[in-house]
């Protein structure tokens, strides 16, 4: 069922870049390497204790302007990010500080890289039975912050950035057509930061680089081609359609050896796919309204078009959705 519909979209990345001969000075990497495993080619980083508040005011400034909408009408606000300016209270409170939400409700998701996706989700189930009007869904992620400079294994993946929606009422045939979410916890070592409640930073920890990103890449990298596939068959079922409906693929932008294999299992040809991970890295949460901002800017998705978004993320977490422009 079509409840809300997307008004409009915004992003924001910081403006340093890091590319990868810049990578090639801090750790035993090389460009050939990186390009190669991942399709990254440079990622955008903030400068260090900067705000990412800044950062997902930015995008949602843009998605106000494109929706028509003042911050004073936004009846709630959901934020998904695991880097958000503090560990309290919720970024999504500091966001609606800044944009003079004053009536929104706000709050955050963790759900990591399907922080989006997992918003969407929410959002459109809450517009069924609340009176919202107007809804933002926002992911931003400085993953730059918890990263392991000194590790190539995940230093080289791994960028920051905001991505941000307005939602209202859907209106005729255009709206989020299917939403679903999943998670597993107990492949949650595959991909974690230990830094919390049940271990208190000591100095040797920040000095040993215990508080930054464990993964698995490889473990991981199977999981999600298996739960991307997944979810979007099922979202796909949900509303109704085949992949042959789908007019653009937007899947989360971790790795084009990832987006490639959900790609061949779809049969999406090259033009449908929608991909700008060697430009942005990872941006965890924010990949996929990034690149969905992106493409509704540039003219490559256009109203009325279908797009499959597919996602996955720590947790482990995936979800999918199906909406109409
Ligand atoms: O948002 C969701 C979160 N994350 C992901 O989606 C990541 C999923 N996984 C991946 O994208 C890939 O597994 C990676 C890009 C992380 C790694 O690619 P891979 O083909 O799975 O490589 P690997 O981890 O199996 O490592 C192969 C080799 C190893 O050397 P040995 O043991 O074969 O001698 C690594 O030490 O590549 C080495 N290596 C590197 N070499 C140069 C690992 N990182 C680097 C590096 N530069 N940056």
């Amino acid at each position: 069922m079509q409840t809300c519909q997307i008004l409009g979209s915004g992003h924001a990345v910081p403006e340093r870049i890091l590319t990868n001969a810049d990578l090639e000075q801090m750790v035993d990497t090389n460009d050939e390497w990186i390009v190669e495993r991942s399709g990254i080619r440079q990622r955008h980083i903030a400068e260090p204790g900067s705000s990412l508040s800044d950062l997902a005011s930015a995008a949602v400034n843009r998605a106000l302007k494109r929706a028509d909408t003042r911050a004073e009408d936004i009846d709630l606000i959901i934020v998904g990010t695991v880097t958000g300016d503090m560990k309290f209270p919720a970024m999504a409170c500091l966001l609606q500080e800044k944009i003079g939400a004053k009536k929104a409700a706000a709050f955050d998701i963790s759900a990591a890289c399907s922080g989006f996706l997992y918003g969407l989700h929410l959002a459109r189930s809450l517009m069924q039975t609340c009176p919202y009007q107007r809804v933002l869904v926002v992911a931003a992620e400085m993953l730059s912050s918890m990263v392991n400079w000194e590790d190539r294994n995940t230093c080289v993946l791994f960028g920051d950035g905001a991505g941000a929606v307005v939602l209202g009422p859907a209106e005729g045939e255009c709206g989020i057509l299917s939403t679903t979410i999943h998670s597993d916890g107990h492949y949650s070592k595959l991909l974690y930061n230990p830094a919390g409640s049940q271990h208190v930073l000591s100095a040797e920890d920040i000095a040993s680089n215990y508080a930054t990103i464990n993964m698995q890449g490889r473990e991981v990298f199977r999981h999600a081609v298996a739960s991307m596939t997944g979810a979007l068959n099922e979202a796909l079922v949900q509303a109704g359609l085949r992949a042959a409906d789908l007019d653009f693929v937007i899947p989360h932008q971790a790795n084009l050896r990832i987006i490639e294999a959900i790609a061949k299992r779809f049969k999406v040809p090259h033009e449908k796919l929608i991909v700008n991970v060697e430009r942005f890295g990872n941006t965890s949460a924010a990949s996929i309204p990034i690149a969905l901002d992106e493409a509704l800017q540039n003219g490559t998705i256009n109203k009325g078009d279908v797009v499959g978004l597919t996602t996955f993320g720590a947790g482990l977490t995936w979800a999918a959705s199906i909406i109409r422009i």
